[in-house]
């Protein structure tokens, strides 16, 4: 079927800038670490990414490893481009990241230029592109120096391969040494994407404050726990869900421990006062934290996706809600 695009996409949600670069995101992004790969269906593959752009989310996440099996995400997305948004690259924002196993041997893993370049070329081919807009280091090496890693992002963008270049899952302090180098070395650093949600907030101890002195943003990632953070485990484990998936390791049944359903109640309970789902809750509650620019979100169903935008209908906190979370969360 022929897709082509609703004409109000960009009627429904705001664009953040990215600290002080040109970048602006929408405030909710679509990532493809599930629900792209080799075992799931490409039609519903197709279905996300239509509706996600149909919602004006413009901003599509991947990495060389996503799948399973790895590298096939990026293929499924590069076939989605080319059979839907041919017409619409400069309408999106694309990125992807190298940092874990990729592939066998030395050079196939971690943060050496060898490394990062390689991947980097060959997430390229799978995506039929020639250049993504932001390219991570997709976590930290603890036996590469720093300033290499750094050399191959700056190269990557003097290359014309990325456009913007960020890291992923570096602590506070590892990013500011980052963001030191890549300034001498002329690259601004512009993103960190971190995982940030009610049930996991290590960035708020240092790491926003790195990037919002540094005028650089943040983008949330996993910023619904995997969907314990939504009304879906509140009754038992639906067996189309993440955690009964048995290809899925991230996730799984002992996830959905008796603790976090009993947080995950009473979270429900202040959604519901304030009229809206537990799953839009949780996405407004990462975007008011300091520097977070985009929520970034998974999805396997199309109605989950528009769930969740509607999030961006009632957004503040009151200073008594958010008291009440943080008992919550205590
Ligand atoms: N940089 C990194 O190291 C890193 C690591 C992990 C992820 N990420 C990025 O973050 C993205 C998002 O990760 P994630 O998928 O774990 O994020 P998430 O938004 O926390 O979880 C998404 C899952 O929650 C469920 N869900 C979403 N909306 C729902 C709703 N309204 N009602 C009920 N269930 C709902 C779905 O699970 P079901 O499948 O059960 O329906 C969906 O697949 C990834 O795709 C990737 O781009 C980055």
């Amino acid at each position: 079927m022929h897709y082509s695009p609703n004409e109000s996409r960009y009627e429904t949600i705001p664009y953040n800038r990215v600290g002080n670069s040109g970048l602006k995101l929408p405030a909710i992004s679509l990532g493809l670490w599930n629900n792209f790969g080799g075992e799931d269906v490409f039609e519903n593959q197709r279905k996300l990414l239509q509706k996600a752009f149909d919602l004006g989310i413009t901003h599509f996440d991947l990495a060389n490893n996503y799948g399973p099996p790895p590298g096939s995400a990026e293929e499924n997305f590069g076939k989605i481009l080319k059979q839907d948004f041919a017409n619409y690259r400069d309408e999106l924002i694309i990125s992807t990241k190298a940092g874990f196993g990729m592939w066998p041997g030395p050079y196939g893993d971690w943060g050496s230029k060898k490394y990062l370049v390689a991947s980097l070329d060959q997430s390229l081919n799978r995506m039929g592109l020639d250049y993504v807009d932001i390219f991570y280091h997709h976590r930290p090496d603890p036996e590469t120096p720093l300033e290499e890693t750094m050399a191959a992002l700056d190269l990557i963008v003097r290359q014309g391969k990325a456009l913007y270049v960020g890291i992923s899952n570096y602590g506070a302090e590892d990013t500011q040494k980052a963001i030191d180098i890549l300034k001498r070395q002329g690259t601004p650093f512009v993103i960190h994407q971190a995982a940030y949600s009610m049930l996991n907030r290590w960035v708020e101890d240092g790491l926003t404050d790195v990037l919002e002195n540094e005028g650089a943003g943040c983008i949330a990632f996993v910023p619904l726990a995997q969907g314990l953070l939504t009304d879906k485990y509140l009754n038992g484990i639906p067996s189309d869900s993440r955690a009964a998936k048995q290809y899925i390791k991230s996730l799984s049944k002992k996830d959905v421990s008796e603790e976090v359903i009993g947080k995950v109640q009473q979270l429900n309970e202040v959604a519901k006062e304030r009229g809206q789902s537990l799953a839009q809750m949780a996405l407004m509650w990462v975007l008011q934290e300091k520097s977070v620019v985009s929520a970034l979100i998974g999805a396997s169903k199309v109605p989950q996706i528009e769930e969740n935008i509607k999030a961006l209908d009632h957004s503040t906190f009151s200073t008594d809600e958010l008291a009440k979370i943080n008992k919550i969360l205590k």
